[in-house]
């Protein structure tokens, strides 16, 4: 068997790890990959955008899948292309796509199915927008409708941030085309889960529950990046809470796009705000795997990815993915700079020796032509650790993370922090006697 991999981040670095720990036999092929997936795949130096090479590569070498992880070469069409030319793809159409390329589709998505979200309004004119803010209570959030690499939405506490943010976007072109139609909405309250699931537009298979870490700096401070750092399972995302996200958001923005006649076959990603009623809200819908999710909950999975991507491929549901007991905690490595205007160029030392449990994978890293390892993008490195405690993955993570050097690392110590400030609450509740024993329970 033959799979391209679209996309050279950490989360196509998991993807290739997760199919080849399931398969090593299969031929694994990554456009443009990465050198961390280079150990595991051959790369095409062909940038995940272009969508014309790609899809000339993918037919010309008769590949059994393709797999894309970026939202760029979804919403730019490559999964129809392929699916045109014959050739099975994991991803979701253009058309599917636009549930995470334009955040006013996205809404309009959601109420027209009744998926509970946060009341907002989508503008393309400045004064209109800056009256619609005047008139609603702070906080408020303001979001680039089209896609910004994670960093479009930005949470104001104030109106008048609020108004210096659509000004930015509307009257002086922040973010470019993406924040010509800004959508403002209400700030959510509450506790945010990442749900991923497979889907082939009408039956989904959801993964673990992780919980991303949005902001650059320890504390949940600064401003929004793409994740710092990611862990699963996350103990609120009990199978009730897990059913309600399927009942009540999944499954209605499953029917909604195949009404609209953009069925959505891929990973479905909603990014829930779970409120202190315990009620789920949809703060956004992403249109494939989350970045660095996949890096925590791949390694979760006992087997069947492989499997479960050539079925949704072929329109069938994925069936059920066994989970295996233990958890899973990354943390990002990024550039000094990030996300603003990351530094590139510093030379990156690894240890020749990784912990048990412990895997790197590679983000935005290059080799110069001396083969040194440099910084090439604004995330670096993720260091995952898979242990049977949370708190053993947590300390494996930040013990991994510590021993990678390069000029400017920028990361947070602190992933997974709500999930220890609960187990060390439910520690201090029991018996002495039980301090040490409390790992999370299976998420689902
Ligand atoms: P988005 O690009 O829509 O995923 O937003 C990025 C991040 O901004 C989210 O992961 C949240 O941390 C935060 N955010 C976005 N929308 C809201 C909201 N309505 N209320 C609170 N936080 C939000
Ligand atoms: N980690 C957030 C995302 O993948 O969009």
């Amino acid at each position: 068997m033959k799979i391209l991999i679209v996309g050279g981040g950490g989360r196509e670095h998991a993807l290739a790890w997760a199919l080849h720990r399931e398969n090593p036999a299969v031929e694994l092929v990554a456009a443009p990959g990465n050198p961390g997936i280079a150990s595991l795949a051959t790369l095409l130096p062909i940038p995940a955008d272009d969508i014309d090479r790609l899809t000339e590569a993918a037919v010309s070498g008769r590949f059994d899948l393709t797999v894309i992880g970026p939202e760029v070469p979804l919403a730019l069409g490559l999964a129809d292309r392929l699916r045109a030319r014959g050739r099975l793809v994991f991803g979701p159409s253009a058309a599917a796509a636009a549930l995470e390329a334009s955040k006013a589709f996205s809404k309009q998505v959601m109420e027209a199915a009744g998926i509970p979200t946060a009341a907002s309004r989508t503008f393309t004119d400045l004064p209109s927008a800056l009256s619609y803010i005047d008139r609603h209570a702070e906080p408020l959030v303001v979001k680039a409708s089209g896609l910004a690499a994670g960093k479009g939405a930005i949470v104001c506490a104030t109106r008048a941030e609020a108004g210096a943010a659509v000004t930015s976007m509307l009257g002086e072109g922040r973010f470019g085309d993406a924040g010509r139609t800004v959508v403002v909405e209400a700030f959510l309250v509450g506790e945010e889960l990442s749900v991923l699931g497979l889907t082939n537009g009408e039956e989904i298979t959801l993964l673990p529950a992780s919980q991303d870490h949005k902001r650059l700096g320890e504390g949940d401070t600064g401003p929004n990046t793409g994740g710092m750092g990611a862990y699963a399972p996350v103990t609120p995302a009990t199978p009730a809470l897990l059913q309600r996200v399927r009942e009540e958001v999944m499954i209605p923005a499953l029917v909604e796009l195949d009404r609209r006649g953009a069925r959505f076959a891929g990973c479905l990603y909603a990014g829930i705000m779970v409120d202190p009623s315990g009620a789920p809200f949809v703060v956004e819908f992403n249109c494939r795997f989350g970045d660095p999710e996949t890096q925590v909950v791949l390694p979760l999975l006992e087997g069947g990815l492989t499997d479960a991507l050539v079925r949704v491929a072929g329109g069938q549901p994925s069936g059920p993915l066994a989970v295996r007991p233990g958890a899973s905690v990354t943390t990002v490595l990024a550039a000094r700079g990030y996300p603003e205007l990351p530094e590139k160029g510093a030379p990156i030392s690894l240890p020749a020796e990784l912990a048990t449990g412990v895997t790197v994978f590679h983000a935005g890293t290059a080799r110069d032509a001396d083969g040194v390892l440099r910084v090439a993008g604004g995330r670096v490195l993720n260091v995952t650790a898979v242990a049977p405690t949370f708190a053993e993955a947590q300390a494996g993570s930040r013990a991994g993370a510590e021993a990678i050097s390069f000029a400017g690392k920028t990361w947070r110590r602190d992933i997974g922090w709500r999930e220890a400030d609960r187990l060390a609450t439910r520690a201090a509740r029991r018996d002495p006697a039980d301090v040490g024993l409390s790992g999370p329970g299976a998420s689902h």
